[in-house]
């Protein structure tokens, strides 16, 4: 038995795509948690580039079965798109996508609420993706969101469902807004949408049990990271769901029991889409320089990242909230040509350490980073055969990040192919393979 979780140890965009791609081949199912298509998971192989933002990346390795579980919100016009572009790359999702009937809906309106609400906050707006993903989870949280299941029902009474709603819905907007909401045509584009859904539409918690209980290996994949978790996170400049490995067992309907291992992703340094505090921020010239040698674009929303250096801090949270009982790194090629290397091995607010995490972006916004620099290597790691030749200044750099924060680390990345991946022997992520 193993349940395996991939957790983003950061704000996201760390290569959790790539990880999961890899591991998938040791996995039974693949299995997305949280969020929705706000995420943008990249995988490059045989020269194509896919990006997945709903469909679990196990689907891209044949005979694996991926499962979208309950706590995903789900767009379905996104997830047919998705569908429909993994079909034209000859990649059949008939019977391994399994959906969960309690997963919430996204509409149209929900991007519309979230882009005018956005608007109105002006300066210290959160800098969203504008996938009407927080709109959702609100919606969801109120107790009026509605869910896979209710499209699937009769025609007659899903119309009801959504036409009340709606009504709701316009009078809110119309009041906070000054807008009306937009829904012609809304419900027959549903009713279609539930056609092309309906054969993927499973209690999915009941199939993730029940494959554990019968020796079936999962790997949980969570979407965003951890600093963006809406509990733990750097609120509110986060996203709308826990992303963090405790999400796995609500999101998917799975005891914590279950789980085997958890698995934190983070990259060689630290970037971070949208608004919000960020202590280890690089001035301009040097983020604008990363940003071009890391190609710090968001794989969704196309916006620049913002750069910064690796945060153990941040890291030993992200560790301490999720279990993370290995480590991957990724990305350790962007500093192929770096000379120096700065870690933040600590904050100090007002002149005194921070021992804890500050729940407060006030705070957080004004902590100094300590930091200690490392040499950097001089070399390619690019295309590399054998992790066993990393020279010896990137093996100190990876040893330092191990020793400062108290994990292995288990798999190393240097570069964007799915070949350019490795994993570490004798390490405990290895052992759940
Ligand atoms: P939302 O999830 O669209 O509501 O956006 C809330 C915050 O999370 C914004 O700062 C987004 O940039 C960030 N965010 C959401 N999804 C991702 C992701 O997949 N990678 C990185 N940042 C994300």
């Amino acid at each position: 038995m193993a349940a395996v979780v991939i957790v983003g140890a950061q704000w996201g965009d760390e290569g959790k795509g790539k990880v999961v791609d890899y591991l998938a081949q040791s996995f039974d199912l693949v299995a997305r948690y949280s969020g929705g298509h706000n995420a943008g998971h990249t995988v490059i192989f045989n020269g194509h580039r896919f990006i997945l933002q709903l469909i679990p990346c196990g689907i891209l390795r044949p005979g694996k079965q991926a499962v979208i579980g309950a706590g995903v919100v789900v767009d379905p016009a996104a997830l047919v798109a998705e569908m429909n572009s993994l079909a034209k790359a000859g990649i059949d999702v008939t019977g391994r996508l399994f959906l969960s009937n309690r997963a919430h809906l996204i509409f149209p309106y929900h991007r519309q609420v979230e882009v005018a609400a956005e608007a109105a906050r002006g300066a210290s707006k959160i800098g969203t993706t504008s996938r009407g993903i927080g709109p959702s989870y609100e919606d969801k949280m109120s107790r009026r969101g509605l869910r896979v299941c209710d499209l699937m029902m009769d025609a007659a009474c899903f119309r009801e469902k959504l036409q009340h709603l709606a009504a709701e819905k316009d009078a809110i907007c119309r009041a906070a807004f000054g807008q009306p909401l937009e829904v012609a045509g809304l419900v027959d584009q549903y009713l279609k949408f539930a056609e092309r859904l309906r054969p993927f539409v499973a209690d999915t918690s009941a199939l993730l049990n029940r494959a554990i209980s019968q020796g079936k290996r999962a790997l949980l994949e969570g979407a965003q990271g951890t600093m963006l978790d809406i509990d733990h996170g750097t609120y509110p400049f986060v996203t709308s769901s826990n992303s963090t490995a405790g999400g796995a067992c609500t999101g998917l309907g799975l005891s914590p029991l279950s789980i085997t291992g958890v698995a934190g992703i983070t990259k060689a340094y630290t970037t971070r889409v949208g608004g919000g505090p960020f202590p280890t921020e690089m001035p301009d010239l040097e983020a604008n320089d990363l940003r071009q040698r890391g190609k710090e674009f968001g794989a969704v929303t196309g916006r620049p990242r913002r750069c910064g250096w690796l945060d153990a801090v941040m890291l030993r949270y992200a560790i301490q909230l999720n279990g993370i009982n290995s480590l991957v790194v990724t990305k350790l090629d962007v500093f192929d040509a770096q000379r120096e290397i700065q870690v933040c091995t600590g904050y100090r607010y007002k002149g005194s350490p921070l021992a804890e995490m500050p729940p407060d972006i006030e705070t957080l916004e004004k902590v100094t980073p300590e930091y200690r620099t490392l040499p950097g290597w001089m070399a390619s790691t690019s295309s590399l055969k054998d992790p066993a030749a990393l020279p010896a200044a990137a093996r100190d750099y990876l040893k330092f990040i191990s020793d400062a924060l108290g994990v292995e680390i288990g798999m190393i990345s240097t570069g964007p192919e799915r070949e350019a991946t490795f994993l570490l022997p004798g390490t405990k992520l290895a052992s759940w393979l």
